[in-house]
């Protein structure tokens, strides 16, 4: 297998691993361990996980005596929005680091563009000043949110996470983040494992042509398309799947088959100013 995961650098300088593995739902201790340790052994650097996950723990325990150095490891971490606020941030990062048990973290993400985030960004911005965090960025920001963090900012964000997947390609935000230097990071990209995504005949058709799952093919379609990506999975077979797609190369034409798929359709249930407000009273979803 050719596990060569490009690394992308960032707008601070910073490198991340194209290639990572996510933690959302991730609420058993023994697989979620399982998991990172499956996915260190098969070379991946990068995990993404959140306060919000509630596996911040299982994280720490996972990479300590894990056989790879600290320092290899990229961890991104996601504060959630009760926690904004210059007060309130300070000790969130705290919380965080004792947590994941680490002396930094390698990037932390404001979660949602909700309440106080002006506040929390300027607390960001400390931490990174003072080595904790090493970058810093944002998470389901929109152009507005963007610029308002741009227009305060000592240092720019250097990614925004948000849904993309074949059927959602987000292009009006992704335009704003390229023309700002700020990196794309897609959640949902196999559209939280949504069967209809998975069963399209597209990748019915490309999984035979390239000898790939269709999994695979939407990961390698992501990867060519320059997004950084974490896909979940607690299944180690799955695991193993997304990071064998470095060793083929979709056509174009047959990424551009792909894309006709674009809908820019969220998976999210309700419009976005609905779906912050409902945020903001909540502090743990479980969806399974
Ligand atoms: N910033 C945000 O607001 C936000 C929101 C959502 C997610 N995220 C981040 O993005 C990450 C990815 O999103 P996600 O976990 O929700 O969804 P996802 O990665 O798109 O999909 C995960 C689902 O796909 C399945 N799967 C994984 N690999 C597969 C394969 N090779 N073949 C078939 N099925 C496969 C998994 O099954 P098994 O578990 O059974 O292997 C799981 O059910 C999250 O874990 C989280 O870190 C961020």
């Amino acid at each position: 297998m050719n596990n060569c995961i490009p690394i992308i650098k960032l707008n601070d300088g910073n490198c991340i691993p194209q290639l990572g593995i996510g933690m959302y739902v991730m609420y058993e201790k023994d697989k979620c361990i399982a998991s990172i340790r499956e996915a260190l052994r098969l070379g991946i650097r990068h995990i993404d996980t959140a306060v919000f996950y509630k596996n911040e723990k299982f994280v720490g325990e996972a990479i300590k005596n894990c056989g790879v150095n600290r320092e290899e490891i990229f961890i991104t971490t996601k504060i959630w929005l009760d926690q904004y606020g210059e007060k309130k941030t300070a000790k969130a990062i705290e919380e965080c680091l004792k947590n994941l048990d680490v002396d930094y973290i390698d990037l932390v993400l404001l979660h949602q563009q909700v309440n106080d985030y002006i506040g929390a960004w300027k607390v960001l911005e400390k931490y990174k000043d003072a080595g904790k965090i090493k970058s810093i960025g944002l998470s389901n920001f929109d152009e507005s949110g963007i610029n308002e963090i741009l227009n305060i900012a000592k240092y720019k964000p250097v990614v925004n996470q948000i849904e993309a997947h074949p059927y959602n390609h987000n292009s009006k935000i992704a335009e704003v983040m390229k023309k700002n230097d700020i990196k794309f990071e897609a959640w949902y990209p196999l559209g939280h494992g949504d069967k209809k995504l998975l069963k399209e005949q597209i990748f019915e058709e490309l999984s035979k042509k390239y000898n790939k799952t269709p999994a695979q093919i939407i990961l390698r379609w992501h990867i060519q398309k320059e997004h950084i990506i974490f896909p979940k999975a607690s299944n180690l077979n799955h695991i193993r799947e997304n990071v064998d797609i470095f060793d083929f190369e979709i056509s174009q034409e047959d990424m551009d088959k792909i894309d006709s798929l674009n809908k820019e359709k969220s998976y999210l249930f309700v419009p976005v100013p609905l779906y912050r407000f409902i945020m903001k009273f909540i502090k743990h979803i479980r969806l399974h």
